[in-house]
């Protein structure tokens, strides 16, 4: 199949474009980098040069391509992690959530794409009641923190146009919290880094539950989700969501750093802030049932406890 990926010299990139050239789809990739470009097709991935921004650009790129479906992975989030900016962080990958899919889905359109796959996020997004482990249909929070607003918007947004564009298949996937080569949880990776200077404690009880996914099976999913599933949202995560408390001190223990410390409530707020409290003390992860059954895919890495000690580099 002819597959357009926006956002592929990314982190999930990197694991992205080589399954889909073994699965023998013909891959283009956009970027905005001559030097990018040469790379991608030393790699056997076309690529077009253009600056996702530029809608008449984007267009005709798409159109150019001309692909049956169409991966949405950019982002750009280099250097994120202050929960008090964290609307002046996700600005860029905010439009490219909303603007930059929606121009996707209008060249799309006019060519007959059949199928578009964009990026979500599973986590903090969903409402911090109720169990650890989200289902799709569950609510997303009617309430975030000041700060968290307009990425929840921008989220909402992207998944509205999911469930509402007949005119292609359109399938958003939350991805749980990224790890592996390339990323803050990879090795030399901005959390691994703080871990190892016992920079990142266990706040207020660590009580927040994440959900992981290894680069390799997010991957994987997306690949499946090219020709299985029908449209709609998918929760991309392992077998297990885990509080703070449990899988930060492993991972202090898989990059050999000494446990982290454990930080009051109190001084939480005044070290992260009252925006990232809830981060750490109250969000859920969710729940992959849908993924396996409907995607037919199953991570590699069911558990971030394996991915830790194994899948960093
Ligand atoms: N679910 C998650 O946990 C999640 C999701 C996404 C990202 N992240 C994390 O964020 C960090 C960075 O991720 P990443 O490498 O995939 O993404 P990134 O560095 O944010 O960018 C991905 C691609 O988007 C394009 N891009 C970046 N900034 C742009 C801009 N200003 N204008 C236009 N295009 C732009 C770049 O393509 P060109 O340079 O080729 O044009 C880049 O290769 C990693 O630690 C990753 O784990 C986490």
């Amino acid at each position: 199949m002819k597959v357009l990926v926006t956002g592929g010299t990314g982190a999930i990139g990197k694991f992205l474009l080589p399954l889909l050239v073994e699965n023998r789809h013909e891959v283009v990739a956009l970027t905005r980098s001559a030097s990018k470009a040469g790379q991608l097709e030393e790699s056997g991935v076309s690529a077009i040069i253009v600056d996702p921004l530029d809608k008449p650009g984007l267009v005709a790129a798409v159109r150019r391509a001309e692909p049956e479906a169409i991966i949405h992975q950019l982002s750009a989030l280099t250097g994120a992690g202050n929960f008090r900016k964290f609307d002046q962080e996700f600005a860029l990958t905010n439009r490219f959530r909303t603007e930059v899919t929606d121009t996707l889905l209008a060249a799309g359109r006019t060519i007959g794409t059949r199928r578009l796959i964009a990026q979500s996020y599973c986590g903090w997004p969903y409402a911090h009641k109720g169990g650890p482990a989200k289902t799709e249909d569950d609510p997303l929070d009617p309430k975030p923190p000041e700060s968290f607003t307009k990425t929840l918007a921008a989220i909402r947004y992207l998944e509205d146009k999911v469930r509402s564009t007949t005119f292609l298949e359109v399938l958003a996937l939350r991805y749980g919290m990224f790890y592996g080569p390339g990323t803050a949880i990879g090795k030399g990776g901005e959390m691994v880094r703080m871990v190892k200077k016992r920079r990142f404690p266990v706040f207020g009880g660590g009580g927040g539950v994440w959900s992981f996914i290894h680069l390799l099976d997010a991957a994987r999913a997306t690949v499946a989700a090219i020709s299985r599933g029908a449209p709609g949202i998918y929760n991309i995560v392992d077998d297990e969501p885990a509080k703070v408390a449990t899988w930060l001190p492993a991972l202090a223990k898989a990059v050999e750093a000494k446990p982290p410390y454990k930080i009051p409530y109190w001084l939480g707020e005044i070290m992260i802030g009252k925006e990232g409290m809830p981060i750490m003390t109250q969000v859920r992860g969710g729940s992959n049932a849908k993924a396996k059954r409907e995607l037919n895919w199953t991570p590699v890495y069911p558990s971030w406890r394996i991915g830790f000690v194994d899948g960093l580099e």
